[in-house]
């Protein structure tokens, strides 16, 4: 899989932009309520012949790197750790001191993931998810494990 990484190119924006319609339902992402859109995306995709196997997403500014999206569609083969690490490698080549994500209360699978990949709960936004569920009406009342989908989570691994 590693030989199927490529990294996000300008052609590949309407695709990132179904590809978010398909897994985070809608063709924007809200997070600190800030908006992203997929053209301002840096990234990289691992291929599985045509299809998007896993994809990162993220964004370089005031020397800090946040990961917008982290997809893995073949659960358990790695590919989520080979994205994310990707994304580590090219934060500390670009001088940045921490690489940040926010997830979501719900989810508690990524709570787990990145603290286990040595992230580190930066801090808890209590209620954020439901400001930014004004922004993005999509965003679900009722997340993963039926628990309300209500506080943004920042994890962080300073660099
Ligand atoms: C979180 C997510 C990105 C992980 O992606 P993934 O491709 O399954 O991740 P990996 O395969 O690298 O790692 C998952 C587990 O499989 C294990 N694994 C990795 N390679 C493996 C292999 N070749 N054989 C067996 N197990 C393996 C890893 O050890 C890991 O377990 P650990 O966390 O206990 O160490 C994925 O579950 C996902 O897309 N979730 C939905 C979206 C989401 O919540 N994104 C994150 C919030 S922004």
């Amino acid at each position: 899989m590693a030989d199927n990484l490529r990294r996000l190119t300008p052609t590949d924006v309407p695709r990132l932009r179904q590809f978010w319609s398909d897994h985070w339902g809608g063709e924007f992402i809200v997070s600190r309520g800030n908006i992203h859109h997929p053209e301002q995306m840096e990234g990289f995709v691992v291929e599985d012949q045509d299809a998007w196997a896993g994809l990162i997403t993220y964004r370089i500014a005031n020397n800090e790197c946040e990961v917008i999206s982290l997809d893995g569609l073949r659960d358990g083969q790695g590919i989520g750790t080979m994205l994310l690490r990707k994304v580590i490698e090219e934060a500390r080549a670009t001088k940045c001191q921490r690489i940040f994500l926010i997830t979501t209360n719900d989810n508690l699978y990524a709570l787990g993931f990145y603290q286990r990949r040595d992230f580190e709960i930066a801090a808890v936004h209590r209620g954020a998810v439901n400001e930014s569920r004004k922004i993005k009406p999509s965003i679900p009342l009722i997340g993963m494990n039926g628990s309300p989908l209500r506080d943004e989570i920042e994890l962080e691994l300073e660099l």
